[in-house]
């Protein structure tokens, strides 16, 4: 539909996009949607040309009409790094995101566009990237040499998840669900990957990891045993989702008896936002793009996401 095109108010930015992505949120919005309560556009992930500087953003900042920039999701954090503040929203519900020709957002969610990345890269990595930094290296105090087992691993948060674990020296065992989804994973720089629908999966982990993975990351909800069973003696698991389980039943005492931490985790702080791209730029990986739709073809977007078959983002072209 046609709206009023954003203006910058106060210290906000309007970006002209170029290109946004699709996450598992905007699909479990759009769940919610009815046309008695439209909300607002969807969308967390963009990346475009600066079009207009609010009245009060400083000039200390830098910021010009015209710079490339990529968008970080996650609107008034706060000063605590440990937890966001009340205020704390994701893009794209309530504030308009991504999915639009302009997006208005605060000075602070605006970083440099790292220039290896397409537009279609770009717009690949704000909340998968964000999701999986938090989670694994704030959070999960990822270390070099470790053995780490990635859920979802053809799933955007999974996908980035691989290739921050590989980045950082990590031995990556990644879980998904086809030969042709293991061999993309592997792609990405996995060691091993264990296919989440054939056999016991309990079993495929521990002849993969010997049962002693020092960290894991469970974007479903539906791993949480199964990793905890294969982590080694004061192991931490990560969840960030419950896409396939929204309830978890873990044996106890193998949490206990081994010591293990069990990490919760969502989006990310502008510090993690900083230190995401520090690492993309430093070791030149790029998120793994999907497929691109128009903007015009939403709907064909939404059914990619869906897709049995796909791997990574799903990417909108906001000038096609
Ligand atoms: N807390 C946060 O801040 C935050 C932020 C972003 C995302 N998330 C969560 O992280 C998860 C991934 O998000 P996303 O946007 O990356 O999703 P996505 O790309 O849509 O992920 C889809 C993938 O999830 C896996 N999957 C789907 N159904 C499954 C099932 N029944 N059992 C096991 N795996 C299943 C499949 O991967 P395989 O075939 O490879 O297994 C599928 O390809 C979601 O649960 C999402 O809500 C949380």
């Amino acid at each position: 539909m046609e709206v009023p095109r954003p203006h910058a108010r106060g210290d906000w930015v309007v970006v002209r996009l170029e290109r946004a992505s699709l996450n598992r949120l905007d699909a479990m919005m759009l769940e919610q949607r009815t046309s008695e309560a439209p909300g607002a556009i969807f969308g967390s992930d963009g990346a475009g040309v600066v079009h207009e500087l609010g009245p009060d953003v400083p000039t200390s900042t830098g910021w010009a009409v015209g710079d490339h920039v990529i968008v970080s999701p996650s609107l008034h954090w706060g000063p605590d790094e440990r937890f966001p503040s009340p205020e704390y929203e994701i893009l794209g519900s309530p504030t308009h995101g991504t999915h639009a020709e302009y997006v208005a957002v605060p000075t602070a969610n605006l970083h440099a566009k790292p220039q290896h990345l397409t537009w279609d890269e770009a717009a690949s990595l704000p909340m998968a990237g964000l999701t999986a930094w938090r989670a694994l290296v704030t959070r999960g105090r990822l270390a070099k040499g470790e053995t780490v087992l990635v859920g979802a691993a053809s799933s955007g948060v999974g996908t980035a998840a691989i290739q921050i674990a590989v980045a950082a020296g990590a031995r990556v065992v990644a879980v998904t669900a086809s030969g042709a989804k293991a061999a993309e994973a592997l792609q990405l720089g996995a060691a091993a990957t264990v296919d989440r629908t054939a056999g016991d999966l309990a079993d495929q982990l521990r002849a993969a990891t010997g049962g002693r993975a020092d960290l894991a990351l469970d974007p479903t909800g539906r791993l949480w045993g199964q990793f905890v069973e294969n982590l080694r003696p004061a192991g931490r698991l990560v969840v960030v989702g419950k896409m396939a389980a929204a309830a978890a039943t873990l044996d106890v005492q193998s949490v206990y008896w081994k010591q293990v931490d069990v990490l919760g985790s969502s989006m990310g702080s502008p510090r993690d936002f900083a230190a995401l791209l520090a690492q993309v730029t430093a070791r030149r990986w790029a998120p793994r793009v999907d497929s691109v739709f128009p903007l015009d073809d939403i709907a064909a977007a939404y059914t990619r996401l869906d897709a049995a078959d796909r791997v990574g983002k799903v990417v909108l072209d906001v000038r096609a």
